[in-house]
């Protein structure tokens, strides 16, 4: 934090009126069911994005970043979607937010530091809308409840930067608590912490950053979220969440091509997953949800169809060298795996992941290891 604050008294020439963190996410299970309304389980990654910030007289919003160079900046007179670039747009779409829903912010100076990985799904973006909602509020003393941060950060990037996400990531920002995991009802928003220490068991959770290029994940993505759409529409639901297990024959019967019937196999399955997963997560028994993780991997993989050839490689990899489960994580199409791996597992797994990707000609992959971490709030 120390870097960022020097970094923002150099380049602003004063102090910064307070400081915010938000940490970036890892789903540990309940991929692509936050749209369908149904249940997801993640926790907040020690790594996270801060922000120093201080107020400005003039309307005017100067999005700085410790990481890249340039200088863009906007006015809050006059914000619209389309009209900032690129690189500025998830700020000002948090902004342009709290605007439109009456809150009484004006300029802000804003220095960004990160220690997390851009592009890598694990919710940068979710953590740059939840630290600067937090830190315009913060500032112009009006602070909203941690889930209508979650909810706005999340229209931000759906009606102002045109990213058509769910509202997982933002609620993992915002509500995850140290040493637990959330398990979330998309439909409801109800909440439950449930313990997840899994340095008291003697296990980690290893997270492969594959670095693999996000190919086509845009268009993909809301491509898979029409698909679930179109299928409610014909089974006569308002979101596949409503479709049980039980249900899962009959419902695919209805279903005109093969390519729909395993997106919605995959979701309905995958809520199951995660009911399944929070029960034992309930009952004190962590190591079992590991053949959990390994089965909405395959489902991903196979249904979904949001793997590539670098994420099947570490998961592989990581259950050769005795991983308890593992699967891929966040959006797909690239990104990071999460394995399940006893202590003594983490380097054999980690030495695995190397080996397999140099004899796969891929590059170099980063492996860490993750605790459950808190959520986005006030530092300074
Ligand atoms: C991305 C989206 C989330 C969610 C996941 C898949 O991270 O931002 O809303 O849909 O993909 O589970």
């Amino acid at each position: 934090m120390n870097g960022l604050v020097d970094g923002f008294t150099k380049t602003f020439g004063r102090e910064p009126e307070g400081v915010w963190v938000a940490p970036g996410r890892i789903n540990l299970i309940g991929e692509h069911t936050d749209y369908n309304d149904g249940f997801a389980l993640p926790m907040a990654l020690p790594r996270s994005l801060t922000i120093a910030a201080a107020r400005r007289p003039d309307g005017l919003v100067r999005p700085y970043s410790l990481r890249f160079p340039t200088k863009d900046e906007f006015s809050l007179v006059g914000l619209a979607p389309g009209e900032v670039p690129d690189g500025v747009a998830y700020q000002a779409g948090s902004l342009w937010t709290l605007l439109d829903e009456g809150y009484e912010i004006g300029g802000l100076d804003l220095l960004v530091g990160s220690s997390l990985p851009a592009g890598s799904g694990l919710s940068t973006s979710a953590a740059l809308c939840c630290a600067t909602i937090l830190a315009a509020t913060g500032l112009y003393g009006e602070e909203p409840e941690p889930t209508e941060v979650a909810r706005m950060a999340q229209r931000a990037e759906n009606d102002f930067v045109g990213v058509p996400c769910g509202n997982l990531d933002q609620s993992a920002v915002m509500l995850a608590e140290r040493g637990r995991a959330l398990f979330l009802d998309c439909r409801s928003m109800e909440t439950e912490q449930v313990p997840f220490d899994l340095a008291a068991r003697g296990m980690s959770l290893l997270v492969v950053d594959t670095r693999a290029p996000r190919r086509l994940a845009g268009g993909a993505y809301a491509q898979r979220r029409r698909s679930c759409a179109k299928a409610a529409a014909i089974v006569g639901v308002r979101s596949l969440r409503e479709v049980g297990a039980e249900d899962l024959p009959e419902v695919l019967a209805e279903l005109p091509d093969e390519s729909t019937r395993a997106r919605v196999r995959h979701v309905v399955t995958e809520n199951e997953r995660v009911l399944e997963t929070v029960e034992l997560l309930r009952a004190d028994r962590p190591r079992e949800i590991g053949p959990l993780f390994t089965s909405s991997h395959l489902s991903l993989r196979d249904d979904y169809e949001v793997s590539v050839p670098e994420v099947d490689t570490a998961v592989d990899a990581v259950l050769s060298a005795g991983a308890l489960g593992a699967r891929i994580t966040g959006g797909g199409f690239g990104g990071c795996v999460i394995a399940l791996v006893e202590n003594d597992h983490v380097r054999p797994c980690e030495q695995m992941v190397l080996a397999a990707f140099a004899e796969r000609g891929f590059g170099v992959p980063e492996v860490f290891t993750a605790l459950p971490s808190a959520g986005a709030r006030r530092l300074l």
